[in-house]
């Protein structure tokens, strides 16, 4: 049976999170928003949250959600860089935003901030959305795109979700768990 999933609600991919991981992991979370999901895991005890999103208006209102909780940046995924690497890296409606080309910059990144044996989780959009962003089209995961990251990562779990909003289905979702695979 197909899990149903509150669409305005993150606690679905929150709880992967919690139930895979100890709160001592350093946390990435790509296109944080106003910091909803970061503000979970602080309240779940998590110590190590940062959270970069494109849209610096975005970054302000995570600043008043999480004040000195989770160091917070206005970057595009795209030209990411960082010194540092993270247990988990983890997005949620993000990955609609991003063409196919750049869906393969996005996992580059994942892949060059991971600790080996990290876990990458996504929880996106998969099928017959009404609500569209009206600016771009939505792109969604493919499946040769999830059997793509077979390449890099070993799959712990991926479900296929409902979306709902007030009680109707509006859309289809992934939910994906893999870990890095270290390569020599
Ligand atoms: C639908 S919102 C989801 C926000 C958050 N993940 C949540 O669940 O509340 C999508 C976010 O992704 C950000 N975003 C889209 N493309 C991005 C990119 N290339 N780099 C960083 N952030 C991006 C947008 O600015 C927006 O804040």
């Amino acid at each position: 049976m197909i899990k149903a999933i509150n669409h305005e609600d993150p606690s679905y991919v929150i709880g992967k999170i919690q139930d895979l991981c100890s709160p001592e992991s350093m946390v990435l979370e790509i296109g944080c928003g106003d910091g909803r999901n970061l503000k979970r895991l602080k309240e779940f005890g998590f110590c190590y949250l940062e959270g970069i999103d494109k849209d610096g208006e975005k970054i302000i209102k995570a600043k008043e959600n999480l004040g000195e909780n989770a160091v917070l940046r206005q970057e595009n995924i795209l030209n990411f860089s960082t010194d540092r690497k993270f247990d988990i890296i983890f997005h949620s409606l993000v990955g609609i935003f991003l063409s196919p080309e750049e869906k393969k910059i996005l996992i580059e990144k994942v892949r060059a901030y991971l600790n080996p044996g990290g876990y990458y989780i996504f929880e996106e959009i998969a099928r017959n959305i009404s609500k569209l962003p009206s600016n771009r089209p939505p792109y969604f995961y493919s499946k040769k795109e999830l059997e793509g990251l077979n390449k890099y990562f070993t799959r712990v779990s991926l479900e296929e979700v409902k979306r709902i909003v007030d009680g109707k289905e509006i859309t289809g979702g992934l939910v994906y768990v893999g870990r890095l695979i270290a390569i020599p």
